[in-house]
């Protein structure tokens, strides 16, 4: 979708902008391609080996910036740099690269060490902690709260069975685990629920996401834009609900002389229902399947009536 992110964010060739989720840097180097020499892109990455392959391809370009780290903590920084943003963007998840590390540890299709953690610094916990330290009915409820399983209690019981034996070390000890209490005819949709899951719970990618959210929108100078793309119902949850709460305007009893609240609406949604990628898109790339992407745009300063 990414004529669609590009235009959502109608670029100004001299403005300041935020790729928040920068991966392999696709979606900064076509912002870059639209800038002029006084535009700029600040590329923020939680995943080390992110930010060391994009300072390296990116080293000749002023105009990009790369920051390491979570972006609602990037976004802290913007604030205290009272930085005023021209754009942001969020393309939320993993990368294939990742998704293919064994450093990582997200692929149920090779054994790997079970960790998940973008960024080890930042996070203490890693997927192995969660998955031999939970009990079981913490287990069951994260794979119903972030996974939407349906088997969220069977799986919970086999792990805690599983864990008599020893500890659960790699992908493939977890992938076996859940075989054998999953049919074969469910086991790959299965498997994606519970590794998305434990994936969103050790990078608290929702929280981050709501946190991320509330700092852009403040960050954004009025006019300026944020576009979300989401992979999965709980992000565009989250985004639909950010975007509408900084969409509602006064709040006070009707009949009021004048405003108390001081609420003031701040954004935008355009257009109001969220985008979504053509057939022939997600032929071409079958992760954009459910790929749904939100535009807002800023229409009121900060604080003002
Ligand atoms: C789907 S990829 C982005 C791909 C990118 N748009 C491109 O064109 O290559 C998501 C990237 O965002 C990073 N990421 C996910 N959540 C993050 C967060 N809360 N803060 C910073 N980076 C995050 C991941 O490490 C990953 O590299």
């Amino acid at each position: 979708m990414l004529r669609e992110v590009l235009e959502g964010l109608r670029i100004e060739s001299d403005g300041l902008y935020v790729d928040g989720t920068f991966g392999g840097g696709g979606h900064s180097q076509a912002i870059l391609e639209q800038l002029g020499v006084n535009g700029r892109v600040i590329g923020c990455d939680a995943d080390a080996v992110a930010v060391a392959r994009a300072k390296e391809i990116f080293s000749t370009e002023s105009r990009l910036q790369i920051r390491h780290g979570y972006f609602s903590d990037i976004c802290r920084e913007f604030a205290q740099e009272n930085l005023e943003l021209s754009g942001v963007l969020l393309d939320l998840g993993v990368s294939s690269r990742q998704l293919d590390s064994d450093q990582i540890g997200l692929s149920y299709r090779e054994s790997m060490p079970l960790d998940m953690r973008f960024n080890r610094e930042s996070r203490t916990e890693s997927a192995a902690d969660i998955i031999n330290d939970y009990s079981t009915e913490d287990l069951a409820t994260l794979f119903r709260q972030f996974g939407e399983e349906p088997a969220a209690w069977t799986i919970a019981q086999a792990i805690s069975a599983r864990r008599v034996r020893g500890r659960v070390q790699t992908t493939g000890d977890l992938r076996q685990t859940i075989e054998g209490v999953i049919p074969g005819r469910f086991i790959i949709k299965t498997l994606s629920r519970v590794f998305q899951a434990l994936r969103i719970a050790v990078n608290d990618e929702l929280g981050e996401l709501e946190r991320g959210l509330d700092c852009f929108i403040k960050q954004l100078k009025v006019g300026g834009r944020i576009v979300v793309l989401t992979y999965h119902s709980l992000e565009d949850r989250i985004v639909k609900t950010k975007f509408r709460e900084a969409e509602r305007g006064c709040e006070c009893p009707p009949g009021l002389p004048e405003c108390q609240c001081g609420k003031q609406r701040r954004l935008r949604s355009t257009p109001r229902k969220p985008l979504r990628p053509t057939a022939e898109e997600v032929r071409a790339n079958p992760r954009a399947r459910s790929a749904k992407l939100r535009i807002g745009e800023k229409v009121a300063e900060e604080g003002s009536r």
